[in-house]
């Protein structure tokens, strides 16, 4: 176990991004009551989800991470839930192809509420106000009511989570999530897309490789693994008086885990080494993420890698890089070689939104083509460096929002105000997020053949 660590070591350490609450009698209460509900995810679950990672680390796979930028109350409803889950797993099934890999399913959903932000206070006109800093702890109305940090809100955020995880749990397992449903659906979206002629050479084999599977007997009524998938979730462990409450002892390891959702992670804004998030998650077992910008040097990191990992267990640890498509390629090789160097266990992952946010029309907004533009630059650094580019992180929703900019159907400046719905970042469309799947299968394809090419001479 961690030295010294006990889940509230945390308090004794400086902190960035605490709410600032009224009422702390009221807080304490809250997190008392969360202390005795049921965890939310089961730690067996979690220890699945790291040697899936572990695999991932070692080149064996993809990870696909994606979800809201924050969860909203005012959104929780089986229809957002459905969608989200439909656009997630068709991604998935062209990524496994793309890949030729199995790609571990991580949302960031079920507990993803908490909001760090650049500013303590928003300023609109001449009126200031405490910033909006997440359903779980105020409201986004801009007036003064809403904006007071209210502990009740986790109640209501446990709640949501734990309704949300039961969903998808029984889509997850009880025959939504089909492969042969998930196809069917990918061919609806190539067939409507702008893109159709470009999408259906891919769609055209996956086909094929589905007939082939069937001419075969391996179907989904005798495959349990055609019609079931592992689905797991995630958030960024910014509220630690939320996580502190939901961290229990496994049973079965004598472990403490987060049973908030089965991996969390630190964001760039509080992974301070003597600060209060990092002591937190180094204690817990689950698998963590840590979101890498461009401040970070190698050192920096490997102190990080320290403290989060001692042991290089592989799977641990997911290094989630935010750095910007124009900026990808000054800040992310010293990282991998000060990795590659120690000889550290990480999953490598690209976050091509958070280092890619524009103003555009009083918008916050993400051009499609730089979401896309870091990934790839992502792809071609770890290749050239030998490394494997693990995995993708990205803002996305099931619902036809108009928030991102580009893609297929050419989203413009001028349509950002249609259907903008998000509670904090712009996040891409369900459309958007599947050309991009698409996109990324076939460069995936074009570097396998690459290879193949120079083994065969
Ligand atoms: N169980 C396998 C997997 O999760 C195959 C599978 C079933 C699948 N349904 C899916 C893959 C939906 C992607 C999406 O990989
Ligand atoms: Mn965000």
């Amino acid at each position: 176990m961690a030295q010294n660590w006990t889940p509230n070591s945390w308090r004794q350490k400086p902190i960035q991004q605490v709410p600032d609450f009224p009422d702390l009698a009221a807080l304490n209460a809250t997190e008392a009551q969360l202390t005795t509900y049921p965890p939310l995810v089961f730690a067996g679950e979690a220890r699945r989800l790291k040697s899936q990672l572990a695999n991932v680390s070692e080149g064996k796979g993809f990870l696909l991470q994606g979800g809201d930028c924050a969860e909203s109350f005012a959104e929780h409803g089986a229809d957002t839930i459905r969608d989200f889950f439909r656009a997630f797993l068709q991604m998935a099934v062209v990524l496994t192809f793309g890949a030729q890999q199995p790609v571990v399913k991580v949302g960031r959903i079920a507990g993803q509420f908490a909001k760090p932000r650049s500013s303590n206070i928003e300023k609109q006109g001449d009126v200031e106000l405490p910033s909006y800093r997440g359903d779980i702890i105020n409201g986004i109305e801009f007036n003064e009511k809403a904006r007071i940090p209210d502990p009740e809100r986790q109640i209501m955020a446990y709640r949501q989570s734990a309704a949300t995880l039961n969903l998808l749990r029984a889509f997850a397992m009880g025959g939504y999530a089909n492969l042969e449903n998930v196809h069917q659906w990918m061919l609806g979206f190539v067939k409507d897309s702008p893109q159709a002629e470009r999408y259906r050479k891919l769609a055209d084999r996956i086909s094929e490789t589905m007939d082939f599977m069937k001419a075969i007997g391996i179907t989904s009524e005798n495959h349990p693994s055609l019609r079931e998938t592992d689905f797991f979730t995630s958030h960024e462990a910014l509220l630690l008086g939320y996580e502190q409450a939901l961290t229990r002892v496994d049973s079965t390891s004598g472990d403490w885990y987060a049973t908030s959702g089965h991996m969390i992670w630190i964001g760039d804004r509080t992974r301070q080494p003597d600060h209060a998030h990092i002591e937190y998650c180094r204690g817990i077992k689950n698998p963590l993420g840590l979101k890498c910008g461009p401040s970070l040097t190698g050192d920096g990191l490997i102190e990080l890698i320290d403290l989060l990992n001692p042991q290089n267990e592989a799977g641990r640890l997911t290094l989630i890089c935010r750095f910007g498509h124009d900026k990808v390629a000054e800040h992310l090789p010293r990282l991998i070689r000060a990795v590659e160097k120690e000889g550290r266990k990480v999953v490598w992952s690209c976050d091509p939104m958070h280092g890619n946010t524009i103003t555009l029309n009083n918008y916050k907004t993400r051009p499609f083509e730089r979401i896309l533009s870091e990934v790839e630059s992502f792809f071609q650094i770890h290749r050239a460096e030998g490394t494997h580019p693990g995995g993708i992180h990205i803002e996305m929703t099931g619902n036809d929002v108009t928030e991102c900019t580009g893609g297929a159907r050419a989203l413009s400046g001028a349509d950002l105000a249609d259907r903008y719905h998000t509670h904090c970042d712009p996040r891409l469309n369900a459309d958007q997020a599947l050309e991009l799947a698409f996109l990324l299968a076939e460069r995936m394809k074009g570097g396998r053949d690459e290879k193949r090419m120079v083994v065969n001479g």
